[in-house]
């Protein structure tokens, strides 16, 4: 047993010191070849750089360009918020509460930090803005958050009627009643569903 062994172990020596070798002879036509697709690479690299097309690792995050006086679209933080709004109630119609508890806990977060930073929409009423904003992050996100930790789908679908309640009373003073979030869960927000006659009549 242990001579077989003893042979067996010799035969991968040998296949390992020969494949040592060969790939010794590889490592040398591959610097070369590496050499060339490295130039190569630079070269790209660099007109990736001349037509500003940076990758995206290296993009600012939005907090520092926040910081830098460039402010977040009060639009764009919404499309945010709307997209969070919605996975939470679909994942907690699926009874996926972890991944709801995750979404408002996202949604939360842009109440705290991104909404009180973001450049106030240039048209329509705006001085209601950070007293609403403030009491949904108190009142609804909250409601949101603890409802899904606690896994109660009815509980999170009361919840979550308030807070769309809420989206939609903001948009009103807003003058963007046609934004309309649906109080439903597992609904996509915002509201797309087909109307009939003139939509500023949908609430
Ligand atoms: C404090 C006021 C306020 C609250 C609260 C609020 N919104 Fe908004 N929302 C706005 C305003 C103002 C706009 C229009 C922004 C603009 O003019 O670009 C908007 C726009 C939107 C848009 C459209 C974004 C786009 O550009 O496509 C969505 C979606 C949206 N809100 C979802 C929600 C949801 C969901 C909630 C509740 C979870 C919510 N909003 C709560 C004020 C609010």
């Amino acid at each position: 047993m242990l001579v077989r062994r003893g042979a067996t172990l010799l035969k991968t020596e040998k296949g390992a010191a020969f494949s040592i070798e060969r790939a010794g002879v590889t490592t040398r036509r591959g610097a070369l070849r590496a050499k060339k697709l490295l130039a190569s690479w630079i070269l790209l690299g660099c007109v990736a750089c001349s037509r500003g097309s940076p990758p995206s690792s290296e993009a600012p995050p939005a907090a520092s360009s926040a910081v830098a006086g460039h402010k977040e679209s009060f639009g764009s933080v919404m499309a945010q918020v709307g997209r969070r709004f919605e996975l939470s109630g679909r994942a907690a119609a699926a009874n996926r509460f972890a991944l709801a508890a995750f979404e408002v806990g996202e949604l939360e977060e842009l109440f705290e930090s991104d909404v009180p930073q973001a450049e106030l929409p240039k048209e329509g009423p705006t001085a209601h803005i950070p007293a609403m904003a403030k009491a949904f992050l108190d009142t609804n996100a909250h409601e949101l958050e603890k409802t899904a930790a606690s896994r109660d789908l009815g509980a999170f679908k009361a919840a979550f009627e308030r807070a769309a309640m809420m989206c939609n009373a903001c948009h009103r003073a807003s003058a963007k009643s046609f934004i309309r979030v649906p109080t439903e869960v597992g609904k996509g927000v915002p509201d797309l569903e087909p109307v009939v006659g003139a939509d500023a009549e949908v609430q």
